[in-house]
């Protein structure tokens, strides 16, 4: 039986009441961000230099898997820049209106956060070109041969773009954001830092062995760790005596089916597909997807990208290959016969 709760480990979408507790533990300065060494030390050095300036920080591009900390930093830069953060998405700005809205609304130095930014509408990202550049938006008034535009001047601002899909980014965009940042997933010391100073927030108490444990199967993503050490908790306070150890936090997430590398039942169900359906692989992320009742999007943003990192999926140009290392996690030996589908026609 799969567990039911109110998210997956590796879900994307978060409750109103997780939001509620990330935005308590959530760092509101650079030096309580933890991790992600060398994006800080550059960070800290863009950000001095420009408030020495007095000037608005360049515009920011950052990049990465869900969960690992965008706009964290996004609201750590404006923060420290001690600007004001107005922050949308994407898929919200839905006409040119809802941008002008947004950029007219911006004082000097401001910040404008836009999440999935490479879900904008090609319409509205082109508007986005002058206003980056040269903080002017032409807006159009009037229709057919009255039609004319209008330049709306704006004021300095730092716009953040946060994306899961970089490749997904036009050129022209991706070439106006002067500081560019990749998030990768963070290695265990840090997570387990990042676990522990959450259990403070939370008022309960966990040893360096519980920690470890939670932070080892967080999928290298703080918020899953902090996901997870709620749920610890809950089961540290009914069946225990409140405290997190090493043995409750292991017997904890083996009840919520979080095996060792952090893989739930998604993880399983795709890289099972591939073993025992597609034996192994290489087959089409849309063959999968089909295979799953997984969407194409999710398995490339979710799923995917942590499996690849522990070397458990490969993605080729013929599709995605199971590696011996996912045949042994799972316990299936690889069949030896070769296999007809290297040999198909591209
Ligand atoms: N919570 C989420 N991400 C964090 C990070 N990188 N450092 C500290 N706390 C966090």
């Amino acid at each position: 039986m799969s567990t039911e709760g109110p998210a997956r480990v590796s879900d994307t979408a978060i409750s109103d009441d997780e939001q509620q507790f990330e935005l308590t533990v959530r760092p509101t300065r650079l030096a309580d961000y933890i991790g992600q060494r060398q994006v800080k030390e550059n960070l800290r050095v863009y950000m001095k230099a420009a408030l020495n300036r007095k000037e608005a920080l360049d515009h920011v591009l950052l990049t990465g898997p869900p969960g690992l900390g965008k706009t964290t930093l996004a609201n750590i830069i404006a923060q420290e820049m001690g600007a004001v953060l107005h922050s949308t998405a994407g898929p919200s700005i839905e006409i040119p209106g809802d941008l002008v809205g947004q950029l007219t609304n911006l004082e000097k130095g401001d910040v404008l956060f836009i999440d999935e930014i490479h879900r904008l509408n090609p319409a509205i990202e082109e508007k986005l070109y002058p206003a980056m550049e040269d903080y002017q938006f032409d807006l159009m008034i009037g229709q057919g041969v009255v039609a004319r535009t209008q330049k709306i001047r704006l004021e300095k601002f730092t716009l953040i773009g946060a994306t899961t899909r970089p490749g997904l980014l036009t050129a022209p965009l991706r070439d106006r954001f002067g500081i560019t940042f990749h998030l990768d997933f963070y290695p265990p010391e840090d997570l387990e830092v990042i676990c522990k100073r959450s259990a403070q927030i939370l008022q309960v108490e966990i040893d360096e062995e519980g920690a470890h444990e939670i932070a080892k199967r967080s999928r290298g993503t703080p918020r899953i760790v902090n996901r997870l050490l709620r749920r610890v908790r809950d089961y540290a306070q009914v069946d225990y005596d409140g405290r997190i150890k090493q043995e409750v936090a292991n017997d904890a997430l083996n009840r919520m089916e979080v095996d060792e590398f952090g893989l739930d039942e998604r993880d399983r169900k795709f890289l099972l597909a591939i073993i025992e359906k597609f034996d192994g692989g290489p087959v089409g992320i849309g063959t999968i997807s089909a295979s799953i009742h997984e969407e194409k999007d999710s398995i490339e943003e979710i799923i995917e990208p942590y499996l690849i990192q522990i070397g458990f999926l490969d993605r080729t140009r013929r599709g995605r290959i199971a590696t011996p290392r996912a045949y042994k996690h799972y316990g299936i030996t690889p069949s030896s016969t070769v296999k007809p589908s290297l040999f198909d026609s591209p």
